[in-house]
């Protein structure tokens, strides 16, 4: 179908065929539906016909090729002018086969492996009948108490776009000949990942510079790599809630980006203009949202009840209406579904490749490269010939999938005692649970405890469930409960060697699990293949390469907590600083426990001298950056090479570091490579006061490392 003919099947619709396509409904609406699918916010009593229904747009949350086929043949019988529903779900980090979180895929910094998993999830899901996936989710954040950092990349808007492009072209590759393909939706624009005091759909407020020098980045590089879709954020920013935000969604979004594909709003949000207090009621919510171009309503009714109202009393043009179907029905013809509304749907395909062992084997890599290790004094790697005791509520749990992997089952997810026994024989491996996530029983403590005593190593598997984070679950306490600390000290003053694994959708304080441990692993929720990951780490399979994209925090009093911040005018560690009036915490330090980039390795790595090709760069040239990274251990590894500049005098502040680039090399023992990065000019813009982006002549400062605070320095000028 063309455009023209879009335009012709557009004159013939009505009124309220067109506002149909403009709806959202959850699976259960639908005929044809068995299950309810996928519901992920609260359902509300709606004022909605059978006659809306069918006109309805596309489907929220249905999935499996039966279930789909059913509701679209189903639709296809009753719609007038028989245009096919869209099927859209959150395939976050996989769909049966579920990938490590977010989170975690960030800290493996490895960019075609996040691609690879992007496309495998688009592969299960387009067979299982799905055509647009809410992902990926690009929020910048710097607040660990927010649940939903698990499901973004992490702090830093370098880093966030490149997993942003990844994700995108995993997902949608030749979404339009190929139908093994998913389309994407980026959200939640904008800045959701800021809200105050780190509470869910709390407000956001920030300067229009902040916003444009890290919060938008990452949207932006989700649409220059074609990403088809947008989704609102449920927050207020600065004054006025994105789903009503005419300047963001008609300025920025579609004025100066020009994106040109569907806006839907998230789960509930049109209508929640009205407590938000900008509207009245649902007529004027639907009046806002419809001017701010949000195309979809997502399970509210205010644009089924209202938009026909708006029209007619003529507070609405009708070509605000028209302009949105438009939008939605290229998707549809995008996708091809006016050719075939089943695409790629086939049980066939979902049997062959849903958990195949080539997704396994990927999730597995995935996940080993995504845990970080956070301290090892000599007790990692475990041999197999140990005596092993796994103890704690993580140690036979299936909890492991982590938040927004509604797909994944239990009975698929290899736990850590199933990975274990992949390398280690069952006499010797000591399983016990020790205590639940928040309480425990005196004779589950007594049970690990006669464990430990057999064991010459414990292995202690602690963390947060997972509906302790993800949407809706923030923390005001970062810590693991208490419960689990107490057991973990337990364990410690049996005075032997003791590893913890923790399992958490944030990075949390970990100071007391630091403390009494000899070597701590960062395991985030890794996913179906989470156990064989972990247990490939602990006896040495695999030797751990990740680095955390999140500071982790030395206390929550430190939060929001980012490696990319500005000197203060009383910085702590200026030369001339006195005791007292410098910017400090008196009661804990400034800087983080772990900092951005960090991870440790079996291995070590020594960086040599850094060298500079010139003093000094035109605008036209590059500067060569060269450093050279050994292996000195003696195990074959993977090190993160990271290049940070600081721009030395701007216009506006400029932060102390900002990741520009990095590169992930493959070291044998003894071996020494030579690193080589080229900078540009380009990569030293910003935004100024004026929010004209662009680099300034003068002085930078250029680092490389294995983490943001470890780094060896030069300078350079920019010179025109
Ligand atoms: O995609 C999600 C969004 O991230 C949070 N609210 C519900 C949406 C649809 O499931």
């Amino acid at each position: 179908m063309t455009d023209v003919n879009l335009t012709h099947l557009l004159e013939q619709m009505t009124i309220e065929e067109k506002v149909g396509q403009l709806v959202q409904l959850a699976t259960p609406f639908f005929k044809g539906a068995t299950d309810r699918g996928e519901i992920t916010g609260p359902m509300v009593q709606m004022n909605i016909s059978e006659e809306d229904i069918k006109q309805t747009g596309s489907v929220l949350g249905a999935s499996g090729a039966k279930e789909t086929t059913n509701i679209q043949r189903v639709h296809m019988e009753e719609n007038r002018l028989g245009i096919p529903l869209l099927f859209m779900s959150d395939i976050v980090h996989g769909f049966k086969t579920i990938f490590p979180v977010p989170l975690a895929i960030g800290s493996s910094w490895d960019l075609e492996l996040a691609e690879k998993s992007a496309a495998i999830a688009a592969e299960e899901a387009a067979a299982s009948g799905v055509h647009v996936t809410f992902a990926p989710m690009v929020d910048l954040s710097r607040e660990p108490r927010w649940g939903r950092v698990m499901e973004g990349t992490g702090e830093d808007p370098h880093l966030n776009s490149e997993f942003a492009r990844s994700f995108v072209r995993g997902f949608q590759g030749d979404l339009e000949n190929d139908h093994t393909k998913v389309a994407a939706c980026v959200k939640h624009f904008a800045a959701y990942g800021a809200p105050e005091a780190g509470r869910d759909y709390n407000t956001v407020d920030m300067s229009d510079w902040q916003l444009r020098e890290n919060y938008l980045p990452a949207y932006k590089a989700a649409l220059d790599e074609g990403c088809e879709m947008v989704m609102t954020a449920f927050n207020i920013l600065n004054g006025v809630p994105s789903t009503g935000n005419e300047e963001l969604m008609r300025g920025i979004l579609r004025g100066e980006w020009g994106f040109e594909g569907p806006l839907i709003s998230d789960w509930g949000a049109v209508k929640e203009l009205i407590p938000h207090g900008v509207a009245e009621d649902a007529k004027q919510a639907a009046e806002k949202a419809m001017k701010s171009s949000v195309d979809i309503e997502m399970m509210t009714s205010c644009y089924t009840n209202h938009v026909q109202e708006l029209i007619n009393e003529e507070t609405l043009e009708e070509s605000i209406v028209d302009e949105a179907v438009l939008r939605i029905l290229r998707l549809k013809k995008k996708l091809g579904l006016f050719e075939n509304p089943y695409r790629g749907t086939s049980e066939e395909k979902e049997a062959a490749v849903i958990l195949s062992e080539e997704n396994r084997k990927t999730a597995r890599e995935l996940a080993s490269k995504s845990m970080v290790l956070l301290k090892n004094d000599e007790v990692l790697p475990l041999a197999s010939d140990q005596k092993t005791a796994l103890v704690g509520p993580f140690s036979t749990s299936t909890d492991i999938l982590g938040p927004w992997s509604w797909g994944g089952s239990a009975e698929d997810t290899i736990t850590v005692d199933t990975g274990f026994l992949n390398h280690i024989e069952k006499e010797k491996l000591f399983i016990s649970e020790g205590c639940g996530i928040e309480e425990g029983t005196e004779d589950q403590l007594q049970s690990a405890l006669e464990q430990a005593e057999k064991a010459e190593v414990i292995v202690v598997a602690l963390g947060e469930r997972s509906d302790m984070s993800g949407e809706a679950g923030s923390r005001a306490d970062i810590r693991i409960p208490e419960v689990q600390l107490d057991f973990l000290r337990k364990m410690k003053e049996l005075g032997k060697p003791v590893v913890a694994v923790l399992f958490s959708g944030r990075p949390l304080d970990v100071r007391e699990v630091i403390d009494n441990a000899d070597a701590v692993i960062e395991a985030w929720y890794p996913g179906t293949e989470g156990g064989h990951a972990l247990a490939d780490i602990i006896f040495g399979k695999v030797n751990p390469s990740a680095k955390l994209t999140m500071s982790m925090p030395y206390s929550v009093g430190q939060v929001p907590i980012y490696y990319n911040r500005y000197s203060t005018g009383r910085p702590k560690d200026a030369p001339d600083a006195q005791v007292r009036y410098v910017s400090q915490y008196l009661d804990i330090p400034n800087e983080p426990l772990y900092p951005f980039g960090y991870g440790l390795s079996y291995s070590q790595f020594e960086y040599g001298a850094l060298t500079l090709s010139s003093d000094e760069m035109k605008y036209d040239e590059r500067l060569t950056v060269t450093t050279t990274v050994s292996n000195t251990g003696d195990q074959a590894g993977d090190e993160i090479v990271q290049l940070y500049i600081r721009d030395l005098v701007g216009d506006v502040v400029r932060p102390l570091r900002e990741l520009k680039d990095f590169k992930k090399i493959s070291l044998e023992p003894g071996e020494t490579e030579e690193v080589v990065f080229q900078l540009n000019e380009s990569q030293l813009r910003y935004y100024h006061a004026n929010m004209e982006h662009k680099s300034d002549a003068g002085e930078f400062e250029v680092f490389v490392g294995t983490n943001s605070r470890d780094v060896k320095s030069k300078t350079f000028r920019l010179v025109k």
